[in-house]
């Protein structure tokens, strides 16, 4: 049983939390390759609603949903719900409370989640909201690290090449500082290295933050997590096309280290095809964890473990 109702920020994921949705995650794995099925939620309706784009986590929870015999509901963009009428995120949110047991919303505005959860009567699962938080990405990001590294602390890591837009490094890095020793190397364009509300933040939590123009990869690192530019997320389009193609991790760069290498996907730019055959390269399992961490993530909000 979880603390809370709704899922907003990974802050919210406390080491203990942690403890109790990875030891679930590999209880819902079990599930997927004994049966492949189980009817804990058989009783349960999932929304989904992602008003930005998304492959995996919309597949992974709707795949997560079906496993566990909910059924779904779905809302794909703003053109097929009253948001083109000038609908509010309260009212869309409060009318599908009262439908579904459960709702799971991806919105391109930062802070939409919390004013989402704020209002729902049901459980809400922040699936993305702008370039602010991403905690259920966070969540297989640090199952992954967990599996590979055995631990969560005293970690040394690199965040590339768009912190200052990348929901997925707020909220793996806000996860992580709640470990103690970690060290967090931020690389990448200048202009796209964290905002320092959160590396005062980070480093009020303990965490030893650096920002690095460049980086080499053989240092002695743990882990090297990296998300492509954030195309959609900027005003200036000159400083997305300068920058795509200069920051990109190949072969040389990683083979033979001891560090695993991590990305949310897509990948664009950022890793070069040919790293995908090194044993360090660990992008594809992490994205499968998707349906299990998803899985125990509405079992739990639901009530059901
Ligand atoms: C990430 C996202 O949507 O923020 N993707 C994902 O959910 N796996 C990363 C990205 O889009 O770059």
């Amino acid at each position: 049983m979880l603390p809370f109702n709704s899922l907003v920020s990974s802050s919210q994921l406390t080491p203990e939390i942690i403890v109790e949705l990875f030891r679930a995650t590999d209880e819902m794995a079990a599930i997927i390759s004994k049966a492949g099925t189980h009817k804990l939620l058989d009783d349960k309706i999932v929304a989904l609603l992602f008003f930005e784009p998304s492959s995996r986590t919309m597949l992974s929870f709707q795949t997560a949903a079906q496993r566990l015999k909910a059924g779904t509901v779905f809302a794909q963009s703003s053109s097929s719900t009253s948001f083109e009428k000038g609908e509010s995120i309260e009212d869309l949110i409060r009318i599908v409370a009262g439908y579904a047991d459960i709702i799971v919303m991806r919105h391109s505005q930062p802070g939409s989640a919390a004013i989402a959860a704020e209002v729902s009567e049901v459980p809400f699962i922040n699936a993305g909201d702008g370039g602010n938080e991403h905690p259920t990405q966070s969540i297989i990001d640090s199952y992954t690290i967990f599996r590979e590294k055995g631990r969560l602390s005293n970690l040394n890591i690199v965040f590339g090449f768009d912190s200052l837009q990348s929901r997925s490094i707020h909220s793996l890095s806000r996860l992580l500082a709640q470990y103690p020793d970690n060290r967090f190397v931020f690389t990448g364009p200048e202009k796209l290295l964290p905002d320092q509300n959160l590396l005062n933040e980070l480093t009020a939590a303990g965490v030893r933050c650096e920002v690095q123009s460049e980086v080499d990869y053989r240092d002695n690192y743990d882990v090297i997590y990296v998300n492509r530019l954030q195309e959609e997320r900027f005003d200036d389009v000159k400083l997305f096309e300068e920058n795509r193609r200069k920051y990109r991790i190949t072969k040389k760069d990683v083979e033979g280290s001891d560090a695993i290498l991590l990305d949310p996907l897509p990948r664009i730019d950022e890793i070069a095809v040919e790293v995908d055959a090194l044993p360090n390269a660990v992008y594809f399992e992490q994205a499968s964890y998707g349906v299990p961490v998803r899985m125990a993530l509405l079992a739990s909000l639901l009530g059901k473990i």
